[in-house]
């Protein structure tokens, strides 16, 4: 066997390292281990500067470039940045400086919504800097200009979510209040374009009705990570599960229970670090 193919068996082996600003990102993790189910995972949640939704932009690329040095000193092959805030804003600046491919989730969103959309209309709700940023309507246009965007941001989703209210009243009234006006707009396609939301996935669809489909990132962001990694000769040969490690920036307790309510599986350890650290 050449020096490189045992360099290349050793890079398959390596993690794909993934981030949100919490538990969210798990959503994505969840569909990351069903297209992939032989990879190891390293995922890292910003649980001690949660929300990102509601932070500036310089913000967010400040906490999003100490993240990726820390996946970086992990020996990662691979980033996915769950979260859509921190795609909407960061990801250009951390594409550039990282020495690995950085994958994001908008153009997965995007490209799920037009793959469905027949009236080429469609609404985008996300977190406050996701929606300001306007990632998803420049994404959507760029694909086909004839497409129109209704833009939508929820902010109390993601606290609902976090909460555990899921299905009760009160999400109901609030999905209500956000989204009376997308209904009315007479899109026929929302993407959730925000880690949490799928977890209301009920309820939003409940509110806007059986005729408006609704679409998420997940799935199409783990089969493009899965090409990408294929084409690059990097899935991991072995045959055995992949393993998957947590860590987080505080909390790793409170991470943990929310964690197994987002994977639908028990996490074994979450361990704590200081990100602010330098890694690199
Ligand atoms: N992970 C964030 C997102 O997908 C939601 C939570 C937050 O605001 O940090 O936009």
């Amino acid at each position: 066997m050449t020096a490189l193919n045992n360099m290349k068996n050793g890079i398959r082996n390596n993690p794909i390292g993934v981030f949100d600003s919490g538990v969210g990102g798990l959503t994505v993790v969840k569909e990351l281990v069903r297209v992939l189910p032989h990879e190891n995972i390293i995922y890292f949640g910003d649980t001690a500067r949660v929300p990102y939704g509601t932070k500036s932009k310089e913000a967010v690329i400040k906490f999003s470039n100490e993240i990726v040095d820390f996946l970086m000193s992990k020996n990662v092959k691979l980033i996915l940045v769950a979260c859509n805030t921190a795609s909407a804003v960061a990801l250009d600046n951390i594409t550039e400086k990282a020495k690995i491919k950085v994958v994001g989730v908008i153009e997965s969103g995007v490209n799920a919504a037009i793959s469905v959309s027949k009236k080429k209309k469609v609404g985008v709700i996300g977190t406050e800097a996701t929606i300001k940023s306007k990632a998803y309507e420049n994404c959507i246009k760029k694909t086909d200009r004839n497409f129109k965007v209704v833009n939508r941001a929820c902010p109390l989703f993601v606290p609902l979510v976090e909460e555990g209210w899921i299905n009760n009243r009160a999400s109901g009234i609030i999905a209500n209040e956000y989204l009376k006006f997308v209904k009315k707009s007479g899109v026929d396609t929302v993407i959730l374009g925000c880690t949490h939301y799928p977890l209301l996935k009920k309820t939003i669809s409940k509110v806007l009705g059986r005729q408006i489909q609704l679409v998420d990132s997940a799935s199409e962001v783990a089969k493009k990570i899965k090409y990408i990694l294929a084409n690059e000769n990097l899935i991991n040969i072995s045959n055995k599960k992949g393993n998957k490690r947590f860590f987080v920036s505080d909390a790793p307790q409170k991470f943990k229970k929310l964690g197994e309510m987002f994977l639908n599986e028990k996490i074994r350890s979450v361990i704590k670090v200081n990100i602010e650290e330098k890694y690199v």
